[in-house]
């Protein structure tokens, strides 16, 4: 089939590659031109693992071009829109600008019959509202809202092989076209067993809001455990593995540590939030406040762990931050939970120097003020203490005696709770975990 993607962020770029990945025939488009650039070069404008390899394969097979051109979606018979839906400035509710300015400037691209597909997450309402707007100027084309599920890190593993699709679209002939005009663009997911639902809009566009929203809910149930066996002496982790263990609750998602950041969960879950209000059923989501709260929470916690750690002040002591990223594996720093402990401490006087293995050049636009260091051991260097703030193989590779010949003091803070406590334990080490004795 003839794609356009239009959004060429971690949701855009990885979703054009991957369309082309399933044999068809794909532009990417975006507003930034260097963006495009980069992309046609075959460079990935952010890390995502296997993205490179992927652009390379298919850039090779001619089936994937990039362009800064809107008009150049012309002659595509499916349109998805992939743009971003950030968190509005002082508010909670999602900026829509960049979905309605590119769902806009494409029905001047769009021809009789096309079929436009919504992935961006948006607050419930949208898809309808802009199928009205579609049916003034378009009468023969349809909208479906085909919500995306994929995690960074694994966003081409998760594109091209999903757990579900899941298609909104409208009632009746209009919809059971988009239904067979997406069955054919994903035929290999779906001949391979991927498992698809078709529901209303509403239904559709729910189904992101309330997945991200048990997500956030999941890790800050476990943070909220941390905070209760903090103060009793318990063992976080080993409550989650037992827990976990009851299949109707299930171990993923329940680690405890410096809690959730990144473009999606934070900001869908305060977007919800603000659409519920909206919508009048704001008291069914105010435990998402909580959730919000628990949250932000563990940065706090995690200074005021530190200040104990090294000893009653922060002022003057040098702090290693291992992380920069909202996770690993990933170059992306947007409300990461490291970097905005590490400018917490550093404001409070700590001497902070941040690595991360991809994320420093993000991390340093945002944060200028802090210290960056590509290489660990010179991180970590004559340091009063370590913070594990985002769990990277190689920081939860590291060997205590290796690390005690470059610290200053041996106090390392488990952000993560992935170090064995006992082997830095027995290295000397003073280990702090979150929600473990
Ligand atoms: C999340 C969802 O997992 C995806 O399904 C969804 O498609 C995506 O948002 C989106 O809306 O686009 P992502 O933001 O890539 O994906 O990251 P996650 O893997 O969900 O991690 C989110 C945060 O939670 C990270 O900061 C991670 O460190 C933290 N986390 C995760 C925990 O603190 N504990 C856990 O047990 C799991």
């Amino acid at each position: 089939m003839r794609i356009s993607v239009i959004g060429c962020g971690y949701l855009g770029a990885v979703h054009a590659a991957c369309m082309a990945k399933l044999g068809h025939d794909v532009v990417g488009i975006d507003v930034d031109p260097r963006k495009i650039s980069e992309l046609q070069s075959g460079r990935a404008p952010f890390f995502e693992p296997g993205l490179p390899e992927l652009l390379d394969e298919v850039l090779a097979t001619g089936r994937l071009k990039f362009s800064a051109d809107m008009a150049d979606a012309k002659g595509a018979e499916v349109h998805f829109l992939c743009v971003g839906t950030p968190q509005r400035k002082g508010e909670y509710a999602a900026d829509m600008r960049y979905v309605d300015g590119a769902f806009s400037s494409l029905l001047d691209s769009l021809e009789p019959g096309n079929v436009v597909v919504g992935k961006s997450t948006v607050p419930v309402g949208t898809a309808a509202r802009l199928a009205d707007d579609l049916a003034e100027r378009h009468p023969d084309a349809v909208l479906a809202w085909n919500p995306e599920f994929l995690r960074e890190g694994f966003a081409v593993k998760d594109t091209l092989s999903p757990d579900r699709f899941v298609y909104g679209v409208p009632a009746g002939a209009a919809g059971e076209r988009a239904t067979a005009v997406l069955d054919e663009v994903y035929s290999t997911p779906l001949s391979l067993g991927t498992r698809r639902l078709t529901s209303d809009y509403a239904t559709a566009e729910l189904v992101k809001a309330a997945a991200n929203s048990f997500l956030a809910t999941k890790i800050s149930f476990i943070n909220a455990m941390a905070e209760v066996c903090e103060v009793t002496g318990a063992d976080v982790t080993l409550l989650a593995d037992a827990i976990g263990m009851d299949e109707r609750i299930g171990r993923k998602f329940l680690n405890a540590g410096v809690g959730f950041g990144g473009g999606c969960l934070p900001k869908d879950i305060r977007a919800f939030m603000a659409r519920a209000g909206e919508l009048g059923a704001d008291q069914a989501l105010t435990f998402l406040r909580e959730v919000d709260d628990i949250n932000v929470r563990r940065r706090t916690r995690t200074v005021e762990l530190t200040r104990t750690l090294v000893g009653g002040s922060l002022l003057g002591k040098r702090i290693a931050v291992l992380g920069a990223a909202f996770k690993p594996d990933s170059d992306d720093v947007r409300d990461s939970p490291a970097l905005s402990i590490a400018a917490q401490l550093q404001l409070q006087g700590a001497d902070v120097t941040v690595t991360d293995p991809e994320a420093i050049e993000g991390a340093r636009r945002r944060f200028p003020e802090l210290m960056y260091e590509a290489d660990l051991m010179q991180a970590i260097h004559k340091a009063d203490a370590l913070l594990l703030l985002t769990e990277w193989q190689e920081y939860r590779n590291l060997a205590p005696e290796a690390a005690t010949l470059a610290v200053h003091t041996r106090n390392i803070l488990d952000g993560r709770n992935v170090l064995d406590p006992a082997r830095w334990r027995a290295a000397g080490w003073n280990y702090k975990g979150i929600g473990r004795p």
